[in-house]
């Protein structure tokens, strides 16, 4: 991201007239800002909002607005500047407050200074902290051990580096398992850490995920949909695009839920690993998803990688046999070993801790290895301690 350029949306919930037209002028003029017209648009940068007739309300709706974020920073006019306007206007969490009619002057300066507080973020994040890494994981059916993948390459990766910061976040609303293979009790899911977004630190993280003795942080999926706290549409995807910034690595059980999260998950992914068992009708859904998903999504060849789960080499459509069908080659194949992988889920630890020299737990190390050797070398920065813990 460019900081220099960065982009600001400006909401008007003014009455007024005059003053609306004032500071749509003052916006339209002012380089970075931009008229957010859509009311219905899940976030703006800045909400200059009226006090008018309705004070006590108003407030309301403003510490509402705050909480639910969907507004980054509140401006607030009125004609009136008495102290029960402006006192309960600030306490509410108003950062500004002009006074009318508007002074042009004023006002600008206050765009400004959000300006340039986010002009600052942006070139502290650009420049001290490297982005962490997201491996998505997805089935070509279901059961054909998606979430034994994203689990086992986690801790693989974190068995690789114990200085690493690990990830594994569940998107499976509902049916996420990722909790029951690791045997971690947690009530914090995404939905919650999607609605507390802009506390989003590194201690705020470490108080919210739940830690395996791995050492790998996971975030489930909720495991009930409230209508009341769904989150606005792609809040997941910024929940993980922002844990970039805590973590080195974020794998991502995305299970078969190809939803627009996922789909812009994909776009910041370094890799898509597609897992696939040797049956027809799944070879023949990897070649349909791959045609059609990933085609659209701008997913090429180089970043989907397809695993052939639990491999036998007297299966039923052989290696060479799917490569043809799929007209890709498959990227890895993870051994069959059922009881292996049961003991595995029904003791909440990975494979490599259930048998470290089976054939499944290094087929996942070496998987590990092919990303730790493209893997970044983070600073140790801010973040560091979050290994340490
Ligand atoms: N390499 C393997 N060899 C044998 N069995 C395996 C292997 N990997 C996973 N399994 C088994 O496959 C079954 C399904 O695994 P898992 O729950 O990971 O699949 P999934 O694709 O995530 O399923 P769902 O669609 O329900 O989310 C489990 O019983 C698991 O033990
Ligand atoms: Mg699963």
């Amino acid at each position: 991201m460019d900081a220099q350029n960065t982009t600001l949306s400006v909401q008007l919930a003014v009455k007024t007239i005059e003053v609306r037209k004032s500071l749509s002028r003052i916006i339209q003029k002012f380089d970075g800002l931009t008229l957010e017209e859509n009311t219905d648009s899940p976030w703006v940068d800045i909400l200059v909002l009226e006090i008018g007739s309705n004070p006590s309300a108003e407030f309301e709706t403003i510490k509402a607005l705050l909480q639910e974020n969907v507004v980054g920073n509140l401006f607030l006019t009125s004609p009136k500047t008495t102290a029960d306007i402006l006192l309960p206007a600030l306490r509410a969490g108003a950062r500004e407050f002009f006074t009318q009619p508007i002074d042009v002057e004023e006002v600008k300066a206050a765009f400004q200074k959000v300006k340039d507080q986010a002009h600052n973020q942006n070139t502290v994040a650009d420049q001290t902290v490297n982005k962490g890494k997201i491996y998505s994981v997805l089935g070509a059916k279901g059961g054909v051990g998606t979430t034994t993948f994203a689990v086992n390459f986690a801790t693989s990766i974190q068995a690789r580096d114990k200085n690493k910061s690990v990830a594994l976040i569940d998107m499976n609303r509902l049916v996420g398992e990722v909790p029951l293979f690791l045997d971690l009790e947690t009530d914090t899911n995404w939905e919650d850490i999607g609605r507390n977004i802009s506390r989003l630190d590194a201690a705020y993280l470490q108080s919210a995920m739940v830690r395996h003795s791995s050492g790998v942080y996971v975030l489930p999926a909720p495991g009930k949909v409230d209508t009341e706290k769904l989150l606005p549409a792609g809040s997941l995807f910024q929940v993980v695009k922002s844990m970039r910034n805590f973590f080195d690595y974020i794998v991502v059980d995305g299970g078969m839920y190809f939803d627009e999260n996922l789909f812009k998950i994909f776009t910041e992914s370094e890799q898509i690993y597609l897992v696939s068992i040797l049956s027809l009708p799944c070879i023949i859904n990897v070649r349909k998803l791959q045609q059609s998903v990933f085609a659209a999504n701008g997913v090429t060849n180089g970043r989907l990688r397809i695993i052939a789960n639990r491999f036998e080499k007297k299966a039923q459509v052989s290696l060479a046999e799917a490569n043809k069908i799929i007209g890709t080659d498959i990227s890895a194949t993870i051994p069959n070993n059922y009881a292996l992988s049961m003991t595995a889920i029904n003791n909440g630890k990975s494979i490599a801790d259930v048998s470290r020299n089976s054939n499944i737990a290094r087929a996942y190390s070496q998987l590990a290895e092919s990303v730790a050797d493209s893997g970044l070398e983070r600073a140790g920065g801010i973040f560091s301690w979050f290994s340490k813990n």
